[in-house]
């Protein structure tokens, strides 16, 4: 039974056997298959479907495989389909020329079967990674914008969202994070100071040290950015709720809002109170200037185990050092 996540393949050939034998074949394997007997019926079935991969011979009458390719590639919206060449003739110019107007592979007739299909899965499995890279990227740098501007009403801190993002990205890295696991970071890292939106701008760009009262606002940001994020689903997005509620929790307990200590902090939150403490630190403020990197990892390094996770802590001060050695070692 064909699913609903099942692929869309479109089939071209002018071989009329050899069509049907592979549409009944890729069926067969969960696909749902379109067919076209040559170039004008795969241009009419592509100006409807977008596919989610093309397998075509070259040598049709009328219009050829490249002529398909040429209009594929032109398309705004299906130029990223990935194309599969079928062809009876070992040509190195045909195969050169295949590769250079970017088809992802070329199959040799008479086709084995399970050999193509192991190919047609692997292209849409590169597909939707390139995709799926595509998406988060796109999305991270709109999220980035908007924090950006948000940040923006603090003529305090400008750049720190994209400090603190690229700090904690090499802290997780260092700590080998996965891949999924870091873009998570670089997300909450962006909005980890959402909540700021609802303090006033009196607090938000006083030229001085904020009283008690002040303060206590401040303290509600990141509570107030949980809110906020809310609606997205938290089952959904456990780190991103997690960052954004717990940045400011200490490793003894001392931070807020809820005092958590030591592992009860989430990992995500940990990584990001290190990376946050050293951009406040070594930027300038209204009522001081920024300490230089070497004091603030002295800081950090005098506060492992009060407000830093000391595994990620000492892993940090290690990054920051080593990529500041790297940086000395360039200019010399
Ligand atoms: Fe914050």
């Amino acid at each position: 039974m064909i699913s609903d996540t099942s692929k869309n393949v479109l089939i071209v050939d002018d071989n009329t056997s050899l069509l049907h034998g592979l549409k009944f074949a890729l069926e067969n394997n969960d696909f749902k298959v379109l067919a076209a007997n040559n170039y004008f019926e795969a241009v009419q079935i592509l100006d409807t479907i977008r596919p989610d991969l093309i397998i075509s011979d070259i040598n049709m009458p009328g219009k050829n495989g490249f002529d398909l390719l040429e209009y594929l590639r032109k398309s705004q919206t299906r130029a990223n389909v990935p194309l599969i060449f079928l062809t009876a003739f070992h040509n190195p110019e045909l195969m050169e020329k295949a590769r250079v107007m970017g088809c992802e592979e070329l199959v040799y007739k008479p086709v084995k079967v399970g050999a193509l299909l192991s190919i047609v899965r692997s292209r849409l499995n590169r597909a939707q990674e390139l995709e799926t890279l595509y998406t988060t990227k796109t999305l991270l740098n709109t999220i980035e914008v908007m924090a950006i501007a948000i940040e923006s009403r603090d003529r305090y801190t400008g750049g720190h969202v994209r400090r603190v993002m690229n700090y904690s990205v090499s802290l997780a890295r260092v700590l080998d994070w996965p891949t999924t696991k870091i873009q998570e970071v670089q997300l909450v890292a962006i909005l980890h100071d959402l909540g700021k939106v609802v303090v006033p701008d009196s607090i938000l760009n006083k030229a001085g040290p904020l009283n008690d009262e002040e303060w206590q606002i401040i303290q509600k940001h990141p509570v107030e950015g949980e809110k906020l994020i809310a609606p997205l689903g938290y089952d959904n997005l456990p780190t991103l709720s997690e960052g954004l509620r717990h940045h400011h929790e200490k490793y003894d307990g001392s931070g807020y809002p809820d005092g958590l200590a030591g592992e009860k902090i989430p990992p995500v939150a940990r990584l990001l109170t290190i990376a946050d403490a050293y951009d406040a630190m070594t930027s300038d403020r209204s009522y001081r200037k920024g300490m230089s990197s070497n004091k603030a990892l002295q800081i950090i390094e005098k506060n492992i185990g009060k407000h830093f996770d000391p595994d990620m802590a000492t892993a940090f001060i290690n990054d920051l050092l080593s990529q500041q050695k790297g940086e000395k070692n360039e200019c010399n």
